[in-house]
């Protein structure tokens, strides 16, 4: 008999016929006469319970579906008595698939902690709260990609190699296939990379951004949307060592049509969870409260899905770093030096406490912050004519920080080059970068989204080693 999965099982309306499902046991329970297996195979949070009448299927045939085990039951859909669930399964035969021995399985029908789970994240897709969570990934995916494609944008899948450092922040990873214990030096005494497998050093990626401009500088618009890595040695609930980002990139775009551009993306892409994921988020709110409830009422997070609607009926709150440096320094929050960084005066970078303290306790809603210092941001970006601002726009967001990161990119070849000059990098090496300032140079933007940080705001989730299936940080890679 064809599969029929618990998801459509669940929907289903007629009760005259058979049906098979199959699926993994998340608890067993029973009675002397009947047994009940709450079973789910992934494909949607809800379970099927499965019915089992003792006297016609021998208590011995279902000796060894303990949780953990996959198993096959065919039977017929009647409307629950129970509550919590529409209909449940009148089972007239059960198989198991595999055993999984309840004295060696390490998840049990009770609550696990996130920190063992994540010592265990090879099986934590089993869990209600991690399956709940890579549901929704997948559909932040196809959203993203609904998203640009509906708007005419063109997917561009830039290199995960590259000699390049689009960010200047020298937070790379080495690609090199040379011994380590034999490394070949040149006559001064250096490495020699020309015996390397690319003939020069190479690094994994921390962006898509430059190869994105040669693209969008004939193609108009085009978004990637790959893993990036970065090497920087911050163990915070933040930030990953290998994570994706989706950078659009338009030409004709100066920062306001950037702006308007990231503040419908996050909009639509919330849209779209509560569209199309309501059984998962309905379960990550009822997680989060759970989590909290022993919070004092003021330092209890709004309930998910009511924050996610917050979002959508908000404009967000466009200003310049300069205004926002002036409302943090005059704080009383600064004031009464409770900001673990106090913020001294103009030109600090700002450190995520600040740009909390904008969205959730001064704005109370998202903030795109314009017009940061260049001295704090990359080579690329517009620079003002004030000569010490650049037209940055970073995206805040409660219980986040920064989510996006974004800008006009200079377009005049000669700032380019000094500014390139003034942080070190050499020009030889950025030719083919330049080359889109030399030949039909157009005002353009563009901007990345972490899109780890965009799952912890959807989800709920306070970790971002929760909200990926495989993290990467300092001292961690398994798998
Ligand atoms: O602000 P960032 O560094 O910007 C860029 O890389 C630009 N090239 C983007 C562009 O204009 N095309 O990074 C963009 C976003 C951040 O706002 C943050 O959400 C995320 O990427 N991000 C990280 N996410 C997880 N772990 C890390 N270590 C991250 N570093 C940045
Ligand atoms: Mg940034």
């Amino acid at each position: 008999m064809k599969r029929t999965e618990i998801k459509d099982a669940l929907q289903m309306q007629e009760f005259d016929k058979e049906i098979n499902v199959k699926g993994w046991v998340r608890n067993k329970r029973g009675s002397k006469n009947v047994a009940f297996i709450a079973l789910n195979d992934g494909s949607t949070i809800n379970n099927l319970q499965l019915v089992i009448d003792l006297n016609v299927i021998p208590e011995e045939n279902l000796a060894l579906m303990h949780t953990g085990a996959s198993i096959s039951a065919t039977g017929n859909l009647v409307k629950s008595a129970g509550s919590g669930q529409s209909v449940e399964m009148n089972v007239t035969n059960i198989e198991l698939i595999g055993a999984a021995d309840p004295e060696k399985y390490p998840l049990q029908p009770k609550k696990h902690s996130l920190e063992f789970l994540r010592e265990i994240a090879h099986l934590r897709f089993r869990t209600n709260t991690f399956s709940a969570i890579m549901r929704l990934r997948h559909a932040m995916v196809f959203g993203i990609h609904k998203f640009f494609n509906d708007r005419g944008f063109y997917n561009i899948h830039t290199p995960l190699i590259t000699a390049s450092d689009c960010e200047g922040a020298g937070e790379m990873f080495q690609v090199t296939t040379l011994d380590l214990n034999n490394l070949p030096k040149t006559e001064e005494g250096k490495i020699d990379f020309t015996q390397d497998f690319f003939g020069k050093a190479t690094n994994l990626t921390v962006s898509g951004q430059l190869e994105g401009e040669l693209a969008a500088t004939a193609m108009g618009k085009i978004y990637t949307f790959g893993p990036t890595f970065r090497a920087e040695n911050s163990n915070t609930s933040r930030h990953l060592a290998e994570f994706w980002m989706i950078e659009p990139e338009m030409a004709f775009y100066d920062i306001n049509d950037n702006m308007d551009l990231a503040e419908d993306m996050l909009k639509f892409l919330i849209q779209y969870a509560l569209d199309n994921c309501m059984d998962d988020l309905q379960f990550l709110s009822k997680r989060l409260q759970e989590e909290e409830k022993n919070k004092k009422a003021e330092e209890k997070s709004m309930e998910l899905i009511e924050k996610l609607h917050f979002i959508l009926e908000n404009p967000f709150q466009r200003l310049t770093y300069t205004e926002a440096i002036d409302i943090l320094k005059n704080s009383n929050y600064n004031k009464k030096g409770k900001f673990q960084y106090p913020v001294t005066g103009w030109g600090v970078d700002l450190q995520s406490e600040h740009e909390r303290y904008l969205v959730e306790k001064h704005f109370k809603r998202p903030v795109i912050l314009t017009d940061y210092p260049m001295e704090i941001k990359a080579f690329y970006m517009k620079q003002n004519e004030d000569g010490k601002t650049v037209r940055a726009m970073d995206v805040l967001f409660p219980g986040i920080g920064e989510i996006i990161g974004g800008s006009e990119r200079e377009t005049d070849l000669n700032k380019l080059l000094k500014r390139m000059d003034e942080v070190g990098i050499p020009q030889e090496s950025m030719e083919w970068y330049l080359d889109t300032r030399r030949f039909g140079s157009v005002p353009h933007s563009g901007y990345g989204l972490g899109f780890e940080r965009l799952m912890l705001f959807i989800t709920g989730m306070g970790n971002i080693r929760d909200v990926i299936a495989f993290p990467r940080t300092p001292k961690n890679c398994e798998y």
